[in-house]
């Protein structure tokens, strides 16, 4: 019983609002890499030059090429189980929502409701200059905006830009209500995403394939191990503490 995952179910199976803050450690073993580790996006691109908004205008060719890439591997990966473990615990009442830095929508194909995308969803597309909302064929296809001839863009949080306000808001209010919060694969790098675990006054939980020395706020748990596996152990004890009640 001393295993911290047997802590952190009977902490989920108390917890009267659970939420989550997912990061791209969520979607690695979906075949989506993450920005930070080893093998991460940032690790042979610079992300203030094709993921800001600057790039837009400065060299849309390089900024159109990532994101076309981007939506293309989303549009062939597909969640993987750790996502479908989240949907269950929604459903079950375990969690109340998750809010992701995620773009790649896969916690509302994998069948979650209580969704806040912090940076937005890639598969949304707007016109930088108007803000009409487009399709994905026609960024895709490199057409500009049918009503101003703008450039599109995926309605992400590009460097630079602000979060949308409702989105901020939301998550805002579940963190300061949280009695737990469940942080999961996420390097906690950026703002103001990583400000969140520090709004609850409830248990928090870290749980990533790395361990960042310094973590601000700490951790009342820190559970290294990858997602999929620690969500299905997670999920093995809940179901059997659920059984036994
Ligand atoms: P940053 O750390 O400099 O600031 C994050 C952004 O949030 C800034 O625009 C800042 O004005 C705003 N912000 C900071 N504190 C806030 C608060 N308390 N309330 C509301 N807004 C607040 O990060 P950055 O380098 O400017 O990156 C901006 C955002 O773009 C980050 O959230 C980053 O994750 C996101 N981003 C998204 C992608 C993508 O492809 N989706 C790529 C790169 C960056
Ligand atoms: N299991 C557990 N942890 C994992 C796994 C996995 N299968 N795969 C990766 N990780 C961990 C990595 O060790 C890393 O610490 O997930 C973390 C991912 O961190 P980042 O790559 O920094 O991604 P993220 O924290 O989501 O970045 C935040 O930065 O560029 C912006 O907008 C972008 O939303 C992104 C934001």
């Amino acid at each position: 019983k001393n295993n911290p995952l047997y802590q952190l179910a009977e902490w989920i199976s108390s917890s009267k609002h659970t939420v989550v803050l997912s990061g791209a450690g969520m979607s690695t073993e979906s075949g989506l890499p993450d920005f930070r580790s080893r093998d991460g996006w940032w690790r042979n691109m610079d992300p203030h030059k094709v993921a800001n908004v600057t790039a837009i205008e400065e060299n849309y060719e390089l900024f159109w090429g990532f994101y076309k890439y981007r939506i293309e591997t989303v549009e062939q990966y597909s969640p993987h189980i750790g996502h479908h473990i989240l949907a269950k615990w929604e459903k079950n009442g375990w969690i109340h929502g998750i809010s992701t830095q995620n773009v790649d929508g896969y916690h509302v194909v994998a069948g979650n409701h209580n969704i806040v995308e912090l940076h937005g969803n890639i598969r949304s597309i707007r016109c930088h200059y108007c803000g009409r909302s487009s399709d994905v064929a026609d960024f895709l296809n490199r057409l500009n905006c049918s009503s101003c001839q703008g450039p599109l863009r995926p309605n992400v949080v590009l460097f630079g830009e602000m979060l949308p306000d409702n989105a901020w808001n939301q998550a805002f209010q579940w963190f300061h209500r949280a009695e737990l919060v469940l942080v999961i694969g996420t390097s906690l790098q950026v703002a103001p995403a990583n400000q969140l675990p520090c709004l609850t006054s409830g248990h928090t939980v870290y749980m990533n394939m790395e361990m960042p020395e310094e973590l601000d706020p700490s951790f009342d748990l820190m559970i290294k191990g990858k997602v999929g596996q620690l969500l299905a152990e997670l999920d093995e004890m809940l179901d059997y503490i659920h059984s036994g009640k």
